[in-house]
């Protein structure tokens, strides 16, 4: 079976495809697919009842991208690859990463193949690459490696270490998030005016170093705090909507030490970092319907 995480970004997404580094978490949800050789290849995707040929000129960037996976596999016979995605997509959790890094996982398992997790996160940048044009690199590589960790495009992945698990609450706006619009966005705040955006940015980075120590060290107050700056930011390069930052008011007021939006934006998700595992299912049923808990051990 293959299998590919969802992920959370903690800190740091849209400066991270701009060279400054990210914090995120790999979480238990996700993508299963399984393989098996078969008449002709076709991709399914049981949620969405798709049923997909590969086409590198196809109009479904689904239809792309299993074209672009199969092509890594030159001599092989063809396959059926059945997926079943338990993530929202388009919601800020990495789901098209994540399918990508299950689809390979599983062909790699039908056709006898040992590669490590590292690796198979590079081949799923390719698949990555047809739905966003200029991913960091940083959903893919979370989805096959989890953990918690320091990601910057082009290094290693650094796993960060802490005796004390985080207590995530991810919550879902209901509003469709587009990865490469708002990537794109950013891009052209970026050109039109550098110095403002690029003060974001670098506020970003010194938020992310500063999170890494506190994750290190335990301090999950101090986290929160950087949390809320973070979304204060990328409020700032008009990421948010009116939505995710309710849901994040309502969080912080109910006791949440910190809250944010995670991925791109736009709509998709927020989450919030609760001080215990009681208070995580308390503020989940709060923000209402699609929440739920992720407890992440570093
Ligand atoms: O919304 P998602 O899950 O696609 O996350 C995107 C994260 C970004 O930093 C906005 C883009 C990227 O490639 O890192």
């Amino acid at each position: 079976m293959g299998f590919g995480r969802g992920k959370v970004i903690l800190l740091g997404e849209h400066a991270v495809v701009h060279g400054c580094p990210a914090i995120a978490v790999g979480i238990e949800r996700g993508v299963t697919a399984e393989a098996e050789t078969s008449e002709r290849d076709l991709l399914r995707l049981s949620p969405w009842d798709l049923s997909l040929a590969p086409d590198l000129d196809g109009d479904e960037p689904l239809e792309r991208a299993f074209a672009v996976a199969l092509a890594m596999y030159p001599s092989r016979p063809s396959l059926e690859v059945n997926v079943d995605v338990d993530l929202p997509a388009g919601a800020g959790l990495g789901c098209s990463a994540a399918i990508g890094v299950a689809v390979l996982d599983a062909i790699d398992e039908a056709l006898g193949l040992e590669r490590s997790r590292t690796d198979l996160a590079t081949a799923a940048l390719a698949w990555e690459k047809v739905f966003h044009g200029n991913p960091s690199g940083i959903d893919n590589t979370m989805s096959a490696v989890g953990g918690v960790a320091l990601y910057r495009k082009g290094d290693a992945l650094r796993p960060l270490h802490s005796n004390k698990p985080l207590h995530l609450v991810i919550g879902y706006s209901g509003e469709p998030s587009s990865t490469k619009e708002m990537v794109a966005s950013v891009g052209r705040q970026l050109e039109n005016d550098p110095k403002r955006v690029n003060k974001a940015l670098e506020g970003i980075e010194v938020l992310v170093r500063n999170a890494k120590l506190a994750i290190e060290a335990g301090d999950h107050v101090a986290l929160g705090q950087l949390l809320d700056l973070n979304h204060t930011i990328l409020s700032s390069l008009m990421l948010c909507t009116t939505k995710l930052d309710e849901m994040c008011q309502t969080a912080r007021r109910a006791g949440a030490l910190g809250a944010k939006m995670t991925g791109a934006g736009g709509g998709g998700c927020m989450f919030a970092l609760a001080p215990k595992h009681d208070e995580a299912l308390r503020l989940r049923d709060l923000l209402g319907r699609g929440s739920f808990v992720a407890e992440v051990s570093a």
